[in-house]
Order: structure tokens, then C-alpha cells, then sequence
């Protein structure tokens, strides 16, 4: 791919304005040298401004998402895009959230531009576990395990009944949920299903894949092929 092709699909800006860029020598080899636009050299030795370029298309990112921030690209309050630099707002291929959290969810929340990894990672089918952490207006009363365990619990409005799913309790008020669908408000509703309220819901992990405690809300990074792999990984679920 041309570089200015590649450059402005990667969200620096339009065909035009990359143009630019190269004429204004902001566009160098890791050694400082000029690039020209027709030069052919690996996407590693590019700099822009002296930076790093951002990382080719296949990019899978993690944020452990704040409370606050919605999934969408645009919305009236706080949007997780914000977090991330501006650019990445404008790659092609798009860099998409891989599901939703609730803007009153926070955790861990994966963001990729490969559409086929994308639809792995969501699809029912693939069964990734998602793990949540809950605290609860009430407390448990005790036969929510088994309910949530038995295949059989119909949500308001659906036509299907939610696939098995793992509860831990971690105190008389909180607990851990391990779900392998992804269906709307599914953590909210399955805990108003047994006459309850969530208060407050993280998600912890993603198949093998934890949130972990070197993200502080808001912040990001990228992963690796062997995070990506983890949240294929088989997990333990009860
Ligand atoms: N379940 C919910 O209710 N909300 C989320 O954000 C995720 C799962």
C-alpha cells in the first residue's frame, strides 16, 4: 500500500493533508531521514513528528472502561472513544468496541478493527465467558445460582431462555457472575429476575483474559496475539 494511503487510513488525517506532511518533513525514517511518499520502507521504521507510527489494521486494544462513558462513537455525554487519541476515531478499517458496557458498567472492554475477530469474540457460539463483579441492593437470598445455572431463566421480552450461567457469591451483597452471552442490560435483568437490584457491575475478565490492576479507569493498552488468545482459552466457570 502507498504510504500515504496507508498513513491516512490510520487516521492522521485525509489523503490530502498526509500529502502535506510528507512535503513538510514530518514524515522520517527511524534514523531521522525525510520519507518521500512513493518510498517503500516497513510500517516498524516510520515516524511521524519523530513518533511511532500507530499500529497497522489487526489492532485489538483493551480499556478498562470507566463509569460514565458510553459504547458509541457519538453521543451526547462522555463516549470511550474519547479516551483513546483522536486519530483513532478515523482509522479504515473503523476500530470498533467488541460488544457493550453500559455507560453505569465499568471494567474490562475490548476494542478491535478486524471485523472476523470481532464477530468471534461475540458470537453465542464461541461461547467466551464475560465475567462480572456486582454489588446488590439486596441480599441474595440463595437459589440464584441454581436459577442462573439451569438454562431455563426467560428474561422479560425474550423468546429464549439465557444459557447457563456461574455464580460466586462474594458476600451476602456481592458476587461474581460468569455469562457466556451477551445480551442487552443481561447482568441487570438476570439479578431483577430474582427480585433484586444491581448497584454497581465491573467486568473482571474475558475468557482466560483479566482486567487485572495495572489499568487505572480510562486507561489502555494494546494486546498482544497471546492476550488475544487467552480470551479464547478455556476458562473454568464454576
Ligand atoms: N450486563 C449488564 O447488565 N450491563 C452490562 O454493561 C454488561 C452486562
Amino acid at each position: 500500500m502507498k504510504l500515504v494511503k496507508l498513513i491516512a487510513n490510520l487516521g492522521y488525517g485525509s489523503r490530502k493533508e498526509v500529502a502535506w506532511m510528507f512535503r513538510e518533513g514530518r514524515v522520517t525514517d527511524s534514523d531521522g531521514e525525510v520519507l518521500y511518499a512513493d518510498d517503500k520502507i516497513e510500517h516498524e521504521r516510520i515516524r511521524i513528528d519523530g513518533e511511532p507510527l500507530d499500529p497497522a489494521s489487526g489492532l485489538v486494544l483493551m480499556m478498562n472502561k470507566p463509569l460514565g462513558a458510553t459504547c458509541s462513537r457519538k453521543d451526547q455525554g462522555r463516549v470511550v472513544y474519547d479516551l483513546l487519541p483522536p486519530r483513532y476515531r478515523q482509522r479504515d478499517p473503523a476500530l470498533s468496541t467488541v460488544g457493550r458496557l453500559d455507560r453505569d458498567t465499568s471494567g474490562l472492554l475490548l476494542f478491535t478493527d478486524d471485523g472476523a475477530l470481532l464477530h468471534r469474540i461475540i458470537s453465542p457460539r464461541a461461547e467466551v465467558s464475560k465475567v462480572y463483579e456486582a454489588t446488590l441492593a439486596e441480599d441474595l437470598r440463595g437459589g440464584e445460582g441454581e436459577l442462573f445455572a439451569s438454562g431455563t431463566l426467560m428474561l422479560e421480552s425474550e423468546t429464549t431462555p439465557l444459557a447457563p450461567a456461574w455464580l460466586e457469591p462474594l458476600g451476602p451483597r456481592r458476587a461474581r457472575l460468569t455469562v457466556t452471552e451477551g445480551r442487552y442490560h443481561q447482568v441487570r435483568r438476570m439479578f431483577a429476575a430474582t427480585g433484586n437490584r444491581v448497584e454497581s457491575l465491573q467486568r473482571v475478565a474475558m475468557g482466560a483474559l483479566p482486567l487485572g490492576d495495572d489499568l487505572a479507569p480510562g486507561q489502555w493498552r494494546m494486546l498482544s496475539a497471546d492476550d488475544v488468545a487467552r480470551v479464547f482459552a478455556e476458562t473454568s466457570k464454576h
